[in-house]
């Protein structure tokens, strides 16, 4: 897979990439992360990416041309799945969306700033717009670090069994069940004796229910 990430912030993404998970993935060329500055995609001499908003009011809005410049530029070099505009009004994303779209092959998503893009942008170019939930951030740069994380490990390959990703919270609608590790015994509190049975058919009856309990009472909105 490979991912394009367009933002006036470029310099936010590179750290987030060349790390842990996301960096073994890369490196084992399960995905490819090229982060765009959109100041390189600028005709004006000052680089300008923003402007004053049509009809007034406070905040800048991002600029067509230098966006529709770097995505129909990526779009001539190949086929995209997806073009996703990061904005707080967008689809709430969730665990189903990250399935769907770890298995496209070439995403763009482009980070909103300021009061947003210009619409005209999300009429012509976008074909998904994504929040990751109800409440402001100052760019879109973190959300879309958010997505593509939760995008890559799904990836085959990326993760190994430790990690895996099929017993993860959400992925079948119920949140993950508690997990131990050594001591078994640290200062009298100790780890269900269950869990060192080594009765492989009880231990996972056992992490069902407290996974079904978990739900029920931090998110019964997930059984509904
Ligand atoms: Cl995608 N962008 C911004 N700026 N704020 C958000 C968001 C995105 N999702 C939740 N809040």
């Amino acid at each position: 897979m490979r991912i394009d990430i367009i933002t006036c912030l470029p310099r936010l993404l590179d750290s987030f990439f060349a790390h842990s998970i996301l960096k073994r993935a890369q490196d084992a060329n399960h995905a490819q992360v090229h982060v765009h500055d959109l100041r390189d995609y600028t005709s004006n001499k000052q680089r300008q990416v923003d402007d004053y908003a049509f009809g007034g009011g406070a905040g800048m809005v991002l600029m067509i041309e230098p966006i529709a410049k770097c995505i129909r530029q990526l779009q001539s070099e190949r086929n995209y799945d997806e073009v996703i505009y990061m904005t707080p009004d967008g689809q709430r994303f969730e665990q189903k969306t990250a399935n769907r779209l770890s298995m496209a092959e070439n995403l763009i998503i482009l980070c909103g700033h300021y009061k947003g893009v210009d619409e005209r942008l999300r009429e012509h170019f976008i074909t998904k717009e994504i929040s990751i939930g109800d409440y402001v951030l100052s760019g879109g740069e973190l959300a879309a670090c958010v997505i593509a994380d939760s995008i890559i490990r799904l990836i085959p390959g990326v993760l190994n069994d430790e990690t895996s990703a099929l017993t993860d919270s959400f992925q079948d609608n119920l949140l993950a069940p508690p997990v131990y590790t050594r001591p078994a015994d640290f200062e009298g509190w100790k780890v269900p004796d269950i869990l060192l049975s080594g009765h492989d058919a009880k231990i996972s009856d056992w992490r069902f229910q407290q996974s079904l309990e978990r739900t029920r009472t931090r998110r019964p909105d997930l059984l509904d």
